[in-house]
């Protein structure tokens, strides 16, 4: 036990509950915590909020958001540094996390992984062998791109002599695309990937079958810095389909993750179970840990948080903020959250005092 338990005579009870914080539009806009988010999470947590343990933790919490881009280890370090508070690996559940599931099934095969900060190496540690960022896998075709002169912005990348990878981009057909994050340049990447999907993941050749195209979520829009909502993956997503189907006989077929699918709900209560396992590392020896009574989703975004919650059902509890996506004044309409409230740390003081 950490020394505060040992104060105990026998080990403290984990809570019945635990909360699942969105984070864009609750706890951070761009790099900038918001609605009192450092203080909030530092109330989940015994007196040493900062210890680089997971002991410390006392109430049970997930992120569960759909954005990424990076590791969710390097995720963690990230929060922890613009929070103050220990963040575990395990506690951060992001748009592209499920995506670690389909190694089995494209191991071997040639990725393209698309999106800002490092989606291939998001993907290489998820276990996918052959893993080429589009930036990386655009600079194997000369000319693919008609507009890259006048993209002065743009590093030029010279790969092809990639030391790690073990089959030709010229021959080697693409086996999977990922949209891991939110695509940087959408008229570089709504080309290469038409050139991918309707070649069968040969550029420049014949028309072929589209290989399985995945995306981290289906967000039309987000919160971000500026005012007004920002385009998301969702977008993006649109765009290329569009463009796709008017250009190919067949229309595109795709795969998208994320909140509001009812399955990461599903995961973010098994992933808490696991938090719980590893805060409370007595509890096996107990005979495992109860089912939750309540699993808070504390979001800004109505279509996208709120309805998740709710279709999730029993024991989800949504909370919805006003520092996001939402700025009503009453309750959404269309998306009913069962409390609304305008900051997250409103939502953690109002869930610490009904489960006292
Ligand atoms: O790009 C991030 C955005 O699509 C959603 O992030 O944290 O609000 O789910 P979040
Ligand atoms: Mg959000």
């Amino acid at each position: 036990y950490s020394r505060r338990r040992g104060l105990h005579s026998s080990p403290p009870k984990p809570p019945s509950f635990a909360i699942a914080f969105d984070i864009d539009g609750v706890i951070l806009r761009g790099e900038t915590p918001i609605g009192g988010s450092p203080q909030a999470l530092r109330r989940l947590y015994y007196d040493s909020a900062t210890a680089a343990t997971i002991s410390a933790l006392k109430i049970p919490y997930v992120f569960l958001t759909n954005g990424g881009g990076v590791p969710e280890s390097k995720r963690a370090k990230d929060l922890a540094r613009q929070l103050g508070v220990n963040i575990s690996p395990l506690q951060v559940i992001q748009g592209h996390t499920p995506f670690k599931q389909l190694v089995k099934r494209f191991e071997n095969d040639l990725i393209v992984a698309v999106g800002k900060g490092e989606p291939a190496v998001v993907m290489s540690e998820y276990g996918f062998k052959n893993v080429l960022s589009i930036d990386d896998y655009a600079s194997f075709f000369d000319n693919i791109d008609p507009l890259a002169q006048y993209k002065k912005w743009k590093e030029i990348q010279a790969v092809k002599q990639h030391a790690s990878l073990t089959i030709n981009p010229d021959s080697e057909r693409v086996g999977a695309v990922f949209v891991v994050s939110d695509s940087i340049d959408w008229s570089r990447d709504i080309q290469v990937l038409c050139d991918i999907l309707r070649t069968g993941g040969l550029p420049g050749r014949e028309t072929a079958h589209q290989p399985p195209l995945f995306f981290a979520s289906d967000d039309l829009a987000y919160q971000a810095l500026f005012p007004a909502e920002r385009l998301g993956m969702g977008a993006f997503r649109i765009a290329l389909e569009s463009i796709f189907n008017s250009i190919h006989p067949k229309d595109m077929e795709y795969t998208s993750y994320g909140k509001p699918h009812p399955f990461v709900f599903k995961n973010a209560e098994n992933v808490l179970t696991q938090v719980v396992q590893s805060a409370y590392n007595n509890i096996e020896a107990d005979g495992g840990t109860e089912p939750f009574k309540t699993l808070y989703m504390v979001g800004d975004n109505p279509s996208i948080d709120i309805k998740g919650a709710r279709q999730a059902g029993s024991p989800w509890f949504s909370i919805l903020t006003r520092t996001g996506v939402f700025k009503g004044e009453g309750n959404h309409t269309e998306h009913p959250a069962d409390l609304v409230v305008d900051t997250v740390e409103e939502a953690v003081d109002y869930i610490l005092r009904k489960e006292h």
